[in-house]
């Protein structure tokens, strides 16, 4: 079974599509937007509540099986360091890596009991790259990092693998909210000269799936940014 978190729009949503036209048993994951197309693969959960996740897991113990686990849910402030709103900042870390892991840590104890697990997190080129007004995206994104290699370690004689994707710029999800100016700066800067497309995404993350000794490590996947 494939979870999919975040997967209500942009890259997400995106996986969602394609794993299910692949006839691929697939759950999405919204918190706060239901969309329109292939509602009845969607269930409600708030990654920020734990209750919420213990239910969810409770819910669907039946059909948990052989879990790949994708950690697409995630959001995003920008502020200069010296100027950053403490609030806007925590609720970065919560989503971003709070969320993230309790997710993961709700769904270890059965793959853990299975012997089989993939994790994909969704981590980031900003941390590599130091971008301006990116700290709290950048802190959350790149702690990411750190919670894979340890949980890797932890579950690596159990058939289960954890992983981070880094990505660059996409055509496709929270790119849209940045203004054109500012995009067309970002795509001057990377070596390719334009945004990804998500299929490389879903090409690293089935490359993943299908491997069972890579684990606690990342893959860059940004046009040559870094
Ligand atoms: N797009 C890019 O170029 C790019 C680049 C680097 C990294 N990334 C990473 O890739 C992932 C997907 O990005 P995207 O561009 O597709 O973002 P997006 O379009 O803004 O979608 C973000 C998703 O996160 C979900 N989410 C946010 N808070 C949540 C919460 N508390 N509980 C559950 N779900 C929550 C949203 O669900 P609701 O709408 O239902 O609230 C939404 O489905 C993110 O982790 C992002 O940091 C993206």
């Amino acid at each position: 079974m494939i979870i999919i978190s975040g997967a209500s729009k942009g890259i997400g949503k995106y996986l969602l599509d394609k794993f299910n036209n692949e006839g691929q048993k697939v759950i999405g994951l919204f918190n706060s937007t239901l969309p329109k197309t292939n509602t009845e693969l969607f269930q409600h959960v708030n990654i920020l509540e734990e209750d919420q996740i213990i239910k969810f897991v409770k819910d669907n113990l039946i059909q948990l099986k052989d879990i790949i686990l994708i950690n697409c849910a995630g959001t995003n402030y920008n502020s200069m360091s010296h100027k950053f709103d403490y609030n806007e900042w925590k609720k970065v870390f919560d989503v971003n890596t709070h969320g993230t892991f309790l997710l993961i840590k709700h769904l270890l104890p059965i793959m853990r009991d299975q012997k089989y697990g993939r994790i994909i997190n969704f981590a980031s080129v900003v941390p590599q790259i130091g971008t301006m007004g990116t700290a709290a995206y950048a802190g959350s994104k790149s702690a990411l990092w750190g919670i894979t290699k340890v949980i890797a370690k932890e579950n690596a004689s159990k058939g289960i693998t954890i992983n981070s994707l880094n990505l660059g710029y996409f055509n496709i999800g929270m790119i849209s909210e940045v203004p054109e100016n500012v995009l067309n700066s970002i795509i001057e800067m990377i070596p390719k000269k334009e945004l990804g497309d998500p299929i490389n995404i879903l090409n690293a993350i089935n490359f993943l799936i299908n491997s069972d000794y890579i684990t606690g490590t990342a893959i860059d996947i940004n046009g040559g940014l870094f």
